[in-house]
């Protein structure tokens, strides 16, 4: 069997997307970080953008040159999370902020309302849609929107809403008509796949505190490429992208800005092993 080549490449997308080739990416799987959720340690870390509609533009950035490396026949399966606007105070929000052992980003941002979109404390943002809108107006096609509900919710300490337990995934093209296998990844019954997909986390964490699942990503590669093809994903994170485009023999570029998660990703990647069907 012939090996695939992954590349890793470690700095900020929008610096390093510009050095790959026109229409040489089939298909670009990535979850990038969420507004104002986890600090990546990094000055150039998207997601700590003072605002919210700051966080869009940059990926709306980001994006547009992934439009440009993807085939005309491409596509783009973006993961992104939401959040809500909080004024002050304890609780996940604010200087007093309890966060356990994660990093996180409104604690630094001491939590004021952004002053955009008529946001009110303690208004949901809407934020996927947002950035699903933004890049639409940017010439992307969106084409669907899959409900990801997750088997193990994060637990969440209140008391004047339902705890949040799904995540969206949206499928954009380039081109009105584009590489989709419908066959690849079927329900049990057969029938055509559903857009809610059920999916739990992995076993095992490996130390990166934002991880998508892989059968997620096993899912977006198999329905949007072939063997042999090119997956990108310009948030490489601890790699899942692609470890999966190797189990599956695709070829995978990632990039990813922290440093230690790169070292992560080259570390998991060459542990990962060529077409092991199934997880
Ligand atoms: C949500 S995580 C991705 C996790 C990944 N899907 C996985 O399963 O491991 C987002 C990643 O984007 C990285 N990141 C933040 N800003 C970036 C930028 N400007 N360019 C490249 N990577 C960036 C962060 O360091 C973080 O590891």
């Amino acid at each position: 069997m012939k090996p695939v080549t992954s590349r890793i490449l470690t700095g900020d997308s929008r610096k390093l997307l510009p050095s790959i080739p026109s229409e040489s990416i089939q298909c670009c799987v990535t979850s990038p970080p969420y507004w104002g959720l986890r600090d990546y340690d990094h000055p150039a870390q998207i997601g700590a953008e003072p605002s919210p509609d700051q966080y869009v533009q940059n990926l709306v950035e980001v994006f547009r040159e992934v439009r440009r490396v993807l085939r005309k026949d491409g596509t783009l399966w973006l993961n992104v999370g939401d959040g809500y606007a909080r004024n002050g105070g304890t609780g996940n929000c604010g200087p007093n902020a309890i966060v356990g052992n994660t990093k996180r980003l409104i604690q630094k941002r001491n939590c004021k309302v952004p002053d955009c979109w008529g946001l009110k404390d303690r208004d949901l943002i809407g934020l996927p849609w947002r950035v699903a809108f933004a890049l639409q107006t940017d010439g992307w096609i969106l084409r669907s929107k899959i409900t990801w509900l997750k088997k193990t919710a994060m637990p969440e300490s209140v008391k004047n809403r339902p705890t949040s337990a799904t995540e969206d995934i949206f499928l954009f093209s380039k081109s009105p008509t584009y590489y989709y296998d419908p066959n690849a990844v079927r329900e049990e019954t057969g029938a055509n796949l559903r857009n809610c997909w059920i999916l739990g986390p992995d076993a095992n964490g490996n130390g990166h505190p934002a991880t998508f699942p892989r059968e997620l990503a096993r899912r977006c590669i198999l329905l949007g490429s072939r063997a042999n093809d090119t997956v990108l994903d310009p948030f490489g994170g601890s790699g899942t992208t692609g470890i999966v485009a190797k189990q599956f023999d695709r070829k995978s570029i990632l990039i990813e800005l922290n440093s230690d998660y790169s070292k992560m990703c080259k570390k998991r990647m060459s542990n990962a092993v060529q077409k092991t069907l199934g997880f």
